[in-house]
């Protein structure tokens, strides 16, 4: 996978932001809606901060601009604070144009035998929508996409998943302790992911080093999903000098 490392995980995500402002002018223009997957988690909110600021600042317009968010705790209420709704309003969707009935996240309020359905829709929603145009991803220290744990195969969809020890773990200290960390949620597959045009995996710091390394240069393997983005043709992992480490 060919991969950006930069200085710091301010010009990085200065990078990601632009080919993202890039890609809505130019749909833009075209008068073509521009599909966005958007992760949520440590990892990115300097690509949305930086996103707001060419929206304030630059007169970057989201009203063309479709986004489906990778994953939710499940169960989750969108006003809770660990909620991902609760996330993407805070860090992006509050600070811009973006038409409201456009923004999809999975969502944790359904009861139990609504989610398949829900899951099915919102794979049908992305079709419908023709395909995400730019993926953005970070990594769990379990080598997840979205929230797809060691197990999770390269033909993956929409579904419910349990979370690994770890993935709770590293979740903890939001939650006020491991065991209010919920231990489900509602993820797009590998396979909704590898369907993307483009992707762009972030990581950064020292804490991601091991599992980058895994991931680019390891064996394409269901252990650790973000390996399957070796086989995908235009999948770009962008990393800080610290996320680049252990590559050899
Ligand atoms: C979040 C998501 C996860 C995170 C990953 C890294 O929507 O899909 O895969 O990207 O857990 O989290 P941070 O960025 O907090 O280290």
């Amino acid at each position: 996978i060919p991969c950006c490392v930069f200085k710091h995980a301010q010009s990085a995500s200065e990078y990601v932001a632009g080919q993202i402002a890039d890609l809505i002018r130019q749909r833009a223009a075209e008068g073509k809606p521009c599909v966005l997957g958007l992760a949520t988690g440590s990892t990115p909110t300097t690509v949305y901060a930086e996103l707001v600021r060419l929206h304030r600042e630059e007169g970057l317009s989201f009203a063309g601009v479709h986004t489906f968010n990778l994953d939710e705790y499940y169960p989750m209420q969108p006003n809770e604070l660990q909620s991902y709704v609760r996330f993407m309003n805070e860090n992006l969707f509050d600070h811009i144009d973006i038409d409201r009935a456009n923004v999809r996240i999975p969502d944790g309020t359904l009861a139990e035998e609504d989610v398949l359905a829900h899951c099915a829709n919102y794979e049908q929603q992305i079709e419908e929508l023709g395909g995400v145009d730019i993926q953005v991803l970070g990594i769990g220290r379990t080598g997840h996409i979205g929230f797809n744990e060691p197990g999770s195969g390269r033909d993956s969809r929409t579904r419910m998943i349990t979370l690994d020890k770890k993935t709770r773990q590293d979740a903890s200290s939001d939650f006020f302790g491991e065991d209010y960390v919920p231990r489900r949620a509602i993820t797009m597959g590998v396979g909704t992911i590898l369907e993307s045009a483009q992707i762009y995996m972030l990581a950064f710091g020292e804490g991601k080093a091991k599992v980058v390394a895994e991931a680019v240069e390891g064996e394409v393997t269901p252990i650790i999903a973000a390996s399957f983005l070796q086989d995908h043709p235009n999948s770009i992992v962008v990393l800080d000098e610290a996320a680049a480490a252990r590559l050899t």
